[in-house]
Protein backbone atom coordinates (compact mmCIF):
# COMPACT_ATOMS: atom_id res chain seq x y z
CA UNK A 1 0.00 0.00 0.00
CA UNK A 2 0.97 3.30 -1.02
CA UNK A 3 0.08 6.25 1.46
CA UNK A 4 0.02 9.92 0.27
CA UNK A 5 -0.50 12.43 2.94
CA UNK A 6 -1.94 15.41 1.65
CA UNK A 7 -2.17 18.60 3.89
CA UNK A 8 -6.22 18.95 4.22
CA UNK A 9 -9.17 17.75 2.77
CA UNK A 10 -8.60 20.36 -0.26
CA UNK A 11 -4.69 18.76 -1.03
CA UNK A 12 -6.61 15.64 -0.30
CA UNK A 13 -9.05 15.98 -3.08
CA UNK A 14 -6.13 17.20 -5.56
CA UNK A 15 -4.02 14.68 -5.17
CA UNK A 16 -6.76 11.67 -5.94
CA UNK A 17 -8.03 13.78 -8.74
CA UNK A 18 -4.64 13.77 -9.95
CA UNK A 19 -4.23 10.35 -9.98
CA UNK A 20 -7.57 9.41 -11.81
CA UNK A 21 -6.92 12.37 -14.36
CA UNK A 22 -3.55 10.59 -15.07
CA UNK A 23 -5.70 7.61 -15.93
CA UNK A 24 -8.22 8.96 -18.05
CA UNK A 25 -5.20 10.33 -19.68
CA UNK A 26 -3.30 7.82 -20.21
CA UNK A 27 -6.46 5.30 -21.19
CA UNK A 28 -9.41 7.50 -22.47
CA UNK A 29 -11.70 4.37 -22.86
CA UNK A 30 -10.67 2.92 -19.23
CA UNK A 31 -13.17 1.23 -16.92
CA UNK A 32 -13.12 4.00 -13.52
CA UNK A 33 -14.64 2.50 -10.31
CA UNK A 34 -16.65 5.81 -8.70
CA UNK A 35 -17.82 5.64 -5.21
CA UNK A 36 -20.11 7.77 -3.31
CA UNK A 37 -20.10 9.58 0.57
CA UNK A 38 -18.90 12.61 1.17
CA UNK A 39 -15.12 12.41 0.90
CA UNK A 40 -14.74 12.34 -2.93
CA UNK A 41 -17.03 15.22 -3.21
CA UNK A 42 -13.95 17.08 -3.37
CA UNK A 43 -11.70 14.87 -6.14
CA UNK A 44 -15.27 15.30 -8.29
CA UNK A 45 -14.82 18.98 -8.41
CA UNK A 46 -11.36 19.12 -9.28
CA UNK A 47 -12.10 16.29 -11.92
CA UNK A 48 -15.05 18.57 -13.32
CA UNK A 49 -12.17 21.68 -13.34
CA UNK A 50 -9.76 20.40 -15.58
CA UNK A 51 -12.71 19.08 -17.78
CA UNK A 52 -13.97 22.53 -17.66
CA UNK A 53 -10.57 23.83 -18.67
CA UNK A 54 -9.95 21.44 -21.37
CA UNK A 55 -7.47 19.15 -19.60
CA UNK A 56 -9.70 15.80 -19.37
CA UNK A 57 -11.80 14.12 -21.89
CA UNK A 58 -14.90 11.48 -20.10
CA UNK A 59 -15.92 10.74 -23.86
CA UNK A 60 -14.95 7.02 -24.09
CA UNK A 61 -14.55 6.29 -20.01
CA UNK A 62 -16.98 4.03 -18.76
CA UNK A 63 -18.01 3.94 -15.11
CA UNK A 64 -19.40 1.43 -12.63
CA UNK A 65 -20.50 2.56 -9.16
CA UNK A 66 -20.14 0.69 -5.92
CA UNK A 67 -23.19 0.42 -4.31
CA UNK A 68 -27.07 1.90 -4.06
CA UNK A 69 -29.67 2.12 -1.43
CA UNK A 70 -32.25 -0.87 -2.11
CA UNK A 71 -35.88 0.91 -2.67
CA UNK A 72 -33.83 4.73 -3.97
CA UNK A 73 -34.83 5.57 -7.59
CA UNK A 74 -32.45 7.87 -9.59
CA UNK A 75 -34.83 10.74 -8.97
CA UNK A 76 -34.69 9.93 -5.21
CA UNK A 77 -31.81 12.97 -3.47
CA UNK A 78 -30.24 10.17 -1.53
CA UNK A 79 -29.96 7.88 -4.06
CA UNK A 80 -26.44 7.33 -5.41
CA UNK A 81 -27.32 7.48 -8.84
CA UNK A 82 -28.66 10.84 -8.27
CA UNK A 83 -25.57 11.74 -6.42
CA UNK A 84 -22.79 10.64 -9.10
CA UNK A 85 -25.19 12.67 -11.31
CA UNK A 86 -25.31 16.24 -9.27
CA UNK A 87 -21.73 15.49 -8.44
CA UNK A 88 -19.78 14.72 -11.35
CA UNK A 89 -21.42 13.18 -14.74
CA UNK A 90 -24.28 16.09 -15.18
CA UNK A 91 -20.82 17.97 -15.18
CA UNK A 92 -18.49 16.19 -17.80
CA UNK A 93 -18.79 15.35 -21.19
CA UNK A 94 -19.40 11.49 -19.92
CA UNK A 95 -22.15 9.49 -21.73
CA UNK A 96 -24.51 8.61 -18.95
CA UNK A 97 -25.60 5.46 -21.17
CA UNK A 98 -21.97 4.06 -20.15
CA UNK A 99 -22.50 5.29 -15.98
CA UNK A 100 -23.68 2.38 -13.91
CA UNK A 101 -24.71 2.40 -10.93
CA UNK A 102 -26.93 -1.16 -9.48
CA UNK A 103 -30.53 -0.75 -9.77
CA UNK A 104 -31.92 0.24 -6.22
CA UNK A 105 -35.59 -0.04 -7.56
CA UNK A 106 -35.22 -3.58 -8.58
CA UNK A 107 -37.21 -5.19 -5.57
CA UNK A 108 -35.50 -9.03 -6.53
CA UNK A 109 -32.54 -8.70 -5.25
CA UNK A 110 -30.80 -11.81 -6.83
CA UNK A 111 -31.65 -10.36 -10.57
CA UNK A 112 -30.48 -6.89 -9.65
CA UNK A 113 -27.46 -8.37 -8.22
CA UNK A 114 -26.78 -10.64 -11.22
CA UNK A 115 -27.88 -7.80 -13.09
CA UNK A 116 -24.83 -5.98 -11.91
CA UNK A 117 -22.58 -8.48 -11.98
CA UNK A 118 -22.88 -9.23 -15.69
CA UNK A 119 -22.68 -5.24 -16.45
CA UNK A 120 -19.23 -5.13 -14.65
CA UNK A 121 -17.98 -8.53 -16.53
CA UNK A 122 -19.23 -6.73 -19.62
CA UNK A 123 -17.30 -3.73 -19.06
CA UNK A 124 -13.88 -5.93 -19.02
CA UNK A 125 -12.84 -5.27 -15.51
CA UNK A 126 -12.11 -1.92 -13.58
CA UNK A 127 -8.87 0.31 -14.41
CA UNK A 128 -9.45 2.11 -11.29
CA UNK A 129 -11.72 1.82 -8.42
CA UNK A 130 -12.12 4.68 -5.99
CA UNK A 131 -13.23 4.13 -2.38
CA UNK A 132 -14.07 5.88 0.75
CA UNK A 133 -13.87 4.33 4.13
CA UNK A 134 -16.63 3.76 6.72
CA UNK A 135 -16.12 4.47 10.05
CA UNK A 136 -16.34 0.63 10.97
CA UNK A 137 -14.12 -0.28 7.61
CA UNK A 138 -16.69 -0.63 5.27
CA UNK A 139 -15.62 0.09 1.34
CA UNK A 140 -18.71 0.36 -0.82
CA UNK A 141 -21.48 -1.20 1.33
CA UNK A 142 -18.98 -3.91 2.09
CA UNK A 143 -19.80 -4.46 6.15
CA UNK A 144 -17.95 -6.37 8.86
CA UNK A 145 -19.02 -9.38 8.78
CA UNK A 146 -17.32 -13.11 9.22
CA UNK A 147 -16.47 -13.33 5.77
CA UNK A 148 -15.26 -11.82 2.90
CA UNK A 149 -18.60 -11.75 0.09
CA UNK A 150 -17.41 -11.84 -3.25
CA UNK A 151 -19.60 -10.22 -5.84
CA UNK A 152 -22.50 -7.88 -5.88
CA UNK A 153 -24.99 -8.53 -2.90
CA UNK A 154 -27.58 -7.30 -1.17
CA UNK A 155 -26.48 -6.04 2.87
CA UNK A 156 -28.15 -4.90 5.99
CA UNK A 157 -26.73 -1.72 7.03
CA UNK A 158 -25.46 -1.64 10.09
CA UNK A 159 -26.58 0.59 13.07
CA UNK A 160 -23.14 2.41 13.03
CA UNK A 161 -23.77 2.51 8.87
CA UNK A 162 -27.53 4.13 9.43
CA UNK A 163 -26.50 6.44 12.02
CA UNK A 164 -23.41 7.93 10.07
CA UNK A 165 -26.09 8.51 7.06
CA UNK A 166 -29.20 9.73 8.81
CA UNK A 167 -27.58 13.19 8.42
CA UNK A 168 -28.42 13.08 4.66
CA UNK A 169 -32.15 12.21 5.16
CA UNK A 170 -35.22 14.14 6.79
CA UNK A 171 -35.18 11.37 9.68
CA UNK A 172 -33.36 7.97 11.11
CA UNK A 173 -36.57 6.44 9.97
CA UNK A 174 -36.10 7.52 6.27
CA UNK A 175 -32.87 5.65 5.91
CA UNK A 176 -33.06 2.48 3.82
CA UNK A 177 -31.99 -0.34 5.31
CA UNK A 178 -30.60 -2.15 2.82
CA UNK A 179 -28.56 -1.82 0.10
CA UNK A 180 -26.69 -3.32 -3.07
CA UNK A 181 -22.64 -3.25 -3.05
CA UNK A 182 -20.31 -4.32 -5.56
CA UNK A 183 -18.28 -7.19 -3.76
CA UNK A 184 -14.85 -7.37 -2.68
CA UNK A 185 -13.66 -9.60 -4.88
CA UNK A 186 -14.67 -7.63 -7.46
CA UNK A 187 -13.20 -4.48 -5.75
CA UNK A 188 -9.97 -6.32 -5.25
CA UNK A 189 -9.88 -7.68 -8.60
CA UNK A 190 -9.52 -3.55 -10.02
CA UNK A 191 -6.26 -3.10 -11.44
CA UNK A 192 -5.51 0.21 -9.16
CA UNK A 193 -7.52 1.11 -6.06
CA UNK A 194 -7.42 4.48 -5.21
CA UNK A 195 -8.55 4.99 -1.47
CA UNK A 196 -9.76 8.65 0.02
CA UNK A 197 -9.75 9.51 3.81
CA UNK A 198 -10.14 12.34 5.52
CA UNK A 199 -10.83 13.65 9.50
CA UNK A 200 -9.73 13.01 12.82
CA UNK A 201 -12.89 10.56 13.32
CA UNK A 202 -11.34 8.17 10.50
CA UNK A 203 -7.51 7.74 11.87
CA UNK A 204 -8.43 4.96 14.47
CA UNK A 205 -10.26 2.79 11.60
CA UNK A 206 -7.43 4.05 8.95
CA UNK A 207 -4.66 2.56 11.88
CA UNK A 208 -6.58 -0.84 11.61
CA UNK A 209 -7.03 -1.06 7.94
CA UNK A 210 -3.61 -0.61 7.06
CA UNK A 211 -1.68 -2.01 10.21
CA UNK A 212 -4.13 -4.36 11.68
CA UNK A 213 -4.86 -8.04 10.64
CA UNK A 214 -6.29 -8.93 7.18
CA UNK A 215 -10.46 -9.86 8.65
CA UNK A 216 -14.13 -9.85 7.24
CA UNK A 217 -14.57 -7.21 10.32
CA UNK A 218 -12.57 -4.57 9.27
CA UNK A 219 -14.03 -4.83 5.53
CA UNK A 220 -11.05 -2.68 4.57
CA UNK A 221 -8.02 -4.22 5.81
CA UNK A 222 -8.24 -6.96 3.01
CA UNK A 223 -6.51 -4.06 0.73
CA UNK A 224 -3.37 -4.39 2.13
CA UNK A 225 -3.70 -7.89 -0.32
CA UNK A 226 -3.69 -6.07 -3.70
CA UNK A 227 -0.84 -5.16 -5.16
CA UNK A 228 -1.88 -1.15 -6.34
CA UNK A 229 -3.36 0.36 -3.55
CA UNK A 230 -2.46 4.17 -3.12
CA UNK A 231 -4.59 5.69 0.07
CA UNK A 232 -4.46 9.35 -0.39
CA UNK A 233 -5.28 10.75 3.64
CA UNK A 234 -5.20 14.06 4.72
CA UNK A 235 -2.94 15.02 8.26
CA UNK A 236 -5.86 14.41 10.50
CA UNK A 237 -6.97 10.73 9.21
CA UNK A 238 -3.27 9.93 9.83
CA UNK A 239 -2.75 10.88 13.35
CA UNK A 240 -2.80 7.41 14.82
CA UNK A 241 -0.65 5.78 12.06
C1 LIG B 1 -21.23 5.27 2.60
C2 LIG B 1 -20.81 4.67 1.26
C3 LIG B 1 -19.35 4.33 1.24
C4 LIG B 1 -18.55 5.50 1.78
C5 LIG B 1 -18.90 5.73 3.21
C6 LIG B 1 -18.09 6.80 3.89
O1 LIG B 1 -21.62 4.32 3.53
N1 LIG B 1 -21.56 3.51 0.89
O2 LIG B 1 -18.96 3.99 -0.08
O3 LIG B 1 -17.18 5.25 1.65
O4 LIG B 1 -20.27 6.10 3.24
O5 LIG B 1 -18.62 8.05 3.60
P1 LIG B 1 -17.95 9.42 3.95
O6 LIG B 1 -16.93 9.67 2.90
O7 LIG B 1 -19.10 10.41 3.88
O8 LIG B 1 -17.38 9.30 5.31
Amino acid sequence: MKIYRAKDYEDLSRKAANIISSKVILKPDCVLGLATGSTPIGTYKNLIQSYENGDLDFSDVTSVNLDEYKGLGPDHDQSYRYFMNHNLFDHINIDKARTFVPDGLEADSDKACQAYNDIIAGCGGIDLQLLGLGHNGHIGFNEPSDEFEKETHCVDLTESTIDANKRFFASEADVPRQAYTMGIKTIMQARKVLVVVSGSDKADILAKVVNGPVTPAVPASILQMHNDVIIVADEAALSKM
